[in-house]
Formats: structure tokens, sequence, C-alpha cells
């Protein structure tokens, strides 16, 4: 930019702002008493820089009458060092100098960052407008012309340092800002930090309490199966001592008969033991002890058929064997007690192919739903029922079915008193429960949940009606990865 207009700098925008007021109020024209009177701003420090002995005097006398602290330098490298150790308020910068010029110290002053915020205002020949262009594109915030026309610098200056000031005040204003937010950060850190162990710290007591309550499930239904075992144990042991009677008797007969006894002393011992009864009777003890062992043997399969734990992959099964195995370990559990009568069970089983799951986890979920309708009916019979309670018959209906499109569906049926409305939107999530604690922990429908439909690409529903019972219904595709 050779010639031409100046551009306006923000001090000139500011004073045509000041007599646009001073019009606009109507005052009468003056000559800049305001500026005039005004003193320095908080005793501020302002550096001259020229090469010209008779230029800085001039400016150092009339700043230092205007009550300014004053500093000069001769040359732009003195220029600089004073101002990286004085750090003044404001620097009046001579244009032409030997050595660097003004436009140069204007460079290096703004390249430092401990001046680069030092307003520069330019001293510029008032003729020399490329000079003033050019000390604007530097750096300079303005410029002032030589000679110094007074109460034009003199505002220009106080404008500067005003504007100074408040930046200081604004970058302080931000400084505590950032500290303020650098200390609620730390806060809001230690909180988070304090709140993540207590979560922590819950989460495993969480886990620990989950683990007593299952564990204790777990030993109830190990307490329900040795319960089962002992009952034919027991039975078989009775009637071992009977067994060994009859046949401590027979013997004594065989020996009798061996050692050539005669056939009416034979008889006659015969007849004290009660041989024909004794000979019907053994045979039909050992019929039910057989019986008694068959018993054993089938809830031995049954726990092992139910926790398959040879079988963590997935495998063809027959669902109805892990169906009538956990209803073996269940049994129990579904006995007559208090004023219920035995649980009812009805198997309603279809032709169902074999189906490929991972066994062990899917007995889980049959053991869950089971046990879930055997908990609704020892609640006892729903409110609708009018009749004495040792009348109302508990039922619990297991329903197998193929469907279409390669599928199979599992029905649990009970006629407990049903799942309220409200509450059956709840009762997959995890830790829903309406149990007493140690009974329930609300995990079983949550787990199955994850078993049938994560684990095997199957679907749960549930249908339940206020006193009339509820169905549990499972999908499960045949063959995995065919899951729609
Ligand atoms: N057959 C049912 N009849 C009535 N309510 C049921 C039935 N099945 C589930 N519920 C309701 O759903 C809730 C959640 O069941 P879920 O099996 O997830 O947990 P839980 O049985 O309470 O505890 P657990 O973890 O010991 O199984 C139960 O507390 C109960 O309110
Ligand atoms: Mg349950």
């Amino acid at each position: 930019m050779s010639s031409g207009q100046v551009p306006p700098t923000q001090t000139d925008q500011l004073m045509d702002r000041l007599s646009e007021g001073a019009r606009a109020r109507g005052d009468r024209p003056r000559s800049n008493p305001e500026i005039e009177d005004e003193g320095p701003i908080a005793e501020a420090t302002i550096l001259a820089i020229d090469d010209n002995p008779t230029n800085l005097k001039v400016v150092f006398e009339f700043l230092r009458d205007r009550g300014f602290k004053v500093l000069i330098a001769s040359s732009g490298e003195s220029g600089i060092e004073r101002a990286q150790k004085a750090r003044p308020d404001l620097i009046l910068l001579d244009v032409m100098m030997p050595g660097i010029d003004g436009f140069t110290t204007c460079a290096r002053l703004k390249a430092d960052p401990l001046t680069q915020d030092i307003p520069i205002i330019f001293m510029t020949a008032l003729a020399d407008v490329d000079s003033r262009v050019r000390g604007l594109t530097v750096g300079g915030v303005d410029y002032i012309t030589k000679p110094v026309e007074r109460d034009d610098a003199l505002a220009r200056i106080n404008i500067h340092l005003q504007l100074r000031q408040e930046m200081k005040a604004r970058m302080a204003a931000q400084a505590a800002l950032t500290e303020l937010a650098a200390g609620l950060e730390e806060q809001v850190q230690e909180r988070t930090r304090a709140l993540s162990e207590s979560l922590a710290q819950l989460q495993q007591a969480q886990v620990q309490l989950i683990h007593a309550e299952k564990m204790s499930s777990l030993g109830q239904l190990v307490a329900g199966v040795a319960h089962e075992i002992n009952n034919p144990v027991n039975f078989i042991h009775g009637n071992l001592t009977i067994a060994q009677e009859y046949v401590e008797g027979l013997m004594e007969l065989v020996d009798l008969a061996m050692g050539g006894a005669i056939a009416t002393d034979i008889e006659k011992v015969a007849t004290e033991l009660d041989f024909e009864f004794v000979r019907e009777d053994l045979a039909k003890i050992l019929r039910s002890m057989e019986t008694g062992t068959q018993r054993i043997r089938d809830i031995v399969l049954s726990l092992r058929n139910f926790s398959r734990l040879d079988e963590s992959h997935l495998k063809a099964v027959d669902l109805h064997e892990g169906l009538d195995s956990t209803l073996t370990i269940l049994n129990a559990r579904l006995k007559g007690r208090g004023n219920r009568l035995a649980i009812e069970v009805v198997r309603r089983y279809g032709e169902l192919p074999p189906v490929e799951c991972y066994a062990g986890p899917l007995n889980q979920v049959f053991m869950n739903l089971l046990a879930n309708a055997i908990d609704a009916l020892d609640e006892g019979p729903p409110p609708s029922w009018t009749g004495p309670e040792l009348d109302w018959q508990p039922r619990i209906e297991v329903r197998t079915e193929a469907l279409a499109g390669d599928r199979v569906r599992v029905s649990v049926t009970d006629n407990g008193a049903g799942i309220a409305p409200e509450q059956q939107s709840k009762i997959f999530e995890a830790f829903f429960t309406t149990k007493e604690i140690g009974k329930g922990t609300g995990l079983g429908l949550s787990i199955s949940w994850d078993i049938v439909v994560h684990r095997h690409g199957g679907q749960m529903h549930c249908r339940s009606e206020l006193g009339q019972g509820t169905t549990f219904m499972i999908d499960l595709p045949v063959r995995q990865g065919t899951a729609s």
C-alpha cells in the first residue's frame, strides 16, 4: 500500500464514538477537556524508543508532566532489552532508527512472549502514510504523528492504556476462572473416584450376597435331592434287616435238612418260621429293594443329566430328558406340604426333533421356570379360590411342541396367583424380585433370558393373568445358526 486512505484504527473508532455521543447529547464543542484533565492510568509506565534525543526529550517531558512513569531508549535493540526487563504498559516507537528500525523492533517485541502483549504506538511523520500502514500491519496498535500533537497523542495513549488494563483484568478473570475450573475438575475427579470406589465395594458386596443366596438355594436343592435319595435308602436298609432274619431262618431249615433231621422236626421249625409267609415276603422285599435301587439310580442319572458338566459345547439333545431330570431333582419340592396338596405335574410332550443346544445351561432355564412355578404355588390358591385351601389342586403343566420354521417351544404353566400387569415388564430385569430377602435374588429370569436369547438365538415370553396363573414360553431354533 503506497498511498491512499489509512484504515481506521481502534482508537479512531473509539474517538469517533466519543464525539458522536457528545454530539448526540448536544454538548458544546470543547477542546476535549476530559482527555486533557485525565491523569495517568494507574501510574502507567511508558517506554519511548527514539534515536533522536530532541524528540525523546519532548516526549519524555510531556509524558512525565502528565504523571506517567517514563522510560527511554535510543535504539531498537536497547528498547527491546528495556521492555523485557521493565515490562512497560505501553511503548512509543519511532520508525526510522539506525540499527534495527521500528518495524523490526516491533516484530521482535511481538514475537517474544514477555513483551508481546504490550501495546505499541508508532511515531511517524505526518506525511508518511506508508509507514503508518506498515506499522499497523506488523503489530502496532496505533500511531501518533511527529511533531507530536499533544492532545491527540494523550488521547490515543490513554485509550490504549485503558484497553490494556481491561485486557489485563479480563485475562486475570480468565485465569481465575481457569483455576476455578481446574479446582472444580479436581473435585469432580475426586468425587468420581470416591463414587467408583463405593460402587466397586457395593458390587463386591452384591456379588457376595448373590453368592451366599445362590449357595443357600443350591443347599436347599441338594437337601431336597438328599432327601429323595434317603427315602429309598432307608427303606432298603429297614428291609435288609428283615430280609436278613428271613434268610437266617431259612438257612436254619437248610442246615436241618442237610444234617439229616427228621421231617417232623423240620416241619416244626418251618411252622415256627412261618415258612410260606417268609418265602412270599422275601420275594416282595427283594422286589421293592430293586425298585428302591432303581429310584436311586434314576436320581443319580438325573443329576448327571441335569449338570451335563461334560457338555459345554453345542449338541443335539432330547429336551424331554432335560425336563424330566429337572423335575426329578425338584421332586421333593413338588410334594404336599402344610396346607398345600402335592403339585400335580402334567407332561404334554409333543414330537420333538433333537435340539442343538448347550444342554447344561438350558436345564438351568427349565430349573428356573419350574422353581418359579413351585414358588408361586407355594403361596397358596389365588384370591379367586373360594373353597377350602386344602381342596385346591396346584398344578404345573409342561408342554412341548414343534413349531413351523424348524423351531420348538417349551411352555411351563402354573395355576398360581399370576403376575400383576405392572410387574410383567420388569420380571426379566436383573435383581427384580417380589420374594422375601434370602428367598429370591431376582436373577433366575434374567439369566434364563440371557441363555435363551443370547446364547441360543431363541425367544422368551410370559403370559400371565392375575388369579389365573402364568405361562412362560421358550422358543428355540432346532439348529444353531438358523435363528431368525
Ligand atoms: N410363575 C410365576 N408366577 C408368579 N410370579 C412369577 C413367576 N415367575 C416369576 N415371577 C415373578 O418374577 C420375579 C422374578 O423372577 P426371577 O426368577 O428372576 O427371580 P426370583 O425367583 O425372585 O429369584 P431367583 O434369583 O432366586 O430366581 C419373581 O420374584 C416373581 O415376582
Ligand atoms: Mg426364580
